[in-house]
């Protein structure tokens, strides 16, 4: 099973990275049996604004331009997300909703968990990804992890309460149980 940790943010200066790597790091220490994780930099694609004539959902072949077809192809290699969000103006980033909106058959269906931050710790932004990927039919686990700019950060980066910990466990556990059930049933 493979696991994308999508580092979210193309901001210079970015929290995402911190938090990306510290997701990775925990999620790998869970010494999950056959289940593999990797971050995937958004701010790396340099991904145009979305301005296809059709939805990706009814496309038929896939997109031309070399970033696209890139991000396509490494989001459509994985089984399941977890999608590390910052909030933007109460929701969530322009970019990386546009990123998505470049999506359709690659992420259908697929479950996807949420690690959110900011300065009231990003869960509005998780809630609103909730609306954006029941669009894709996606499976959006319920536990998250929701980091607080003044509470799980210092000025090296990420520094997380110690109950983070369990709470990634508790997400990324959920996620993988999710995913076995779901890959059954396909
Ligand atoms: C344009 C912008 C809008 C923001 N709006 C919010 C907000 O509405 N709520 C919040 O908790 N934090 C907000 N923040 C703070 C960000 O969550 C914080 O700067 C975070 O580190 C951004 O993620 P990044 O560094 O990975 O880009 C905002 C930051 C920016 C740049």
């Amino acid at each position: 099973m493979k696991i994308g940790i999508i580092s979210g943010s193309v901001r210079q200066g970015r929290n995402s990275a911190h938090v990306a790597r510290w997701v990775e790091s925990s999620a790998k220490d869970l010494g999950l049996d056959g289940v593999e994780f990797e971050v995937v930099p958004l701010a790396e694609y340099h991904l145009p604004v979305f301005d296809a004539p059709v939805s990706p959902m009814a496309n038929t072949e896939p997109f031309q331009d070399p970033a696209v077809a890139s991000w396509s192809r490494k989001m459509a290699s994985f089984d399941a997300y977890i999608l590390v969000t910052p909030e933007y103006n109460h929701s969530v980033p322009g970019a990386m909703k546009n990123a998505i909106d470049w999506l359709g058959r690659e992420i259908y269906g697929k479950p996807i968990a949420f690690v959110s931050y900011g300065a009231d710790a990003g869960v509005r932004a998780t809630e609103h990804w909730r609306q954006i990927v029941a669009n894709f039919e996606m499976v959006a686990i319920r536990s998250t992890v929701a980091l607080g700019l003044f509470t799980d950060f210092d000025q090296n980066g990420i520094a997380p309460q110690a109950r983070r910990a369990g709470e990634l466990a508790g997400a990324v556990n959920s996620l993988v149980a999710t995913t076995r059930r779901w890959q059954t049933a396909a």
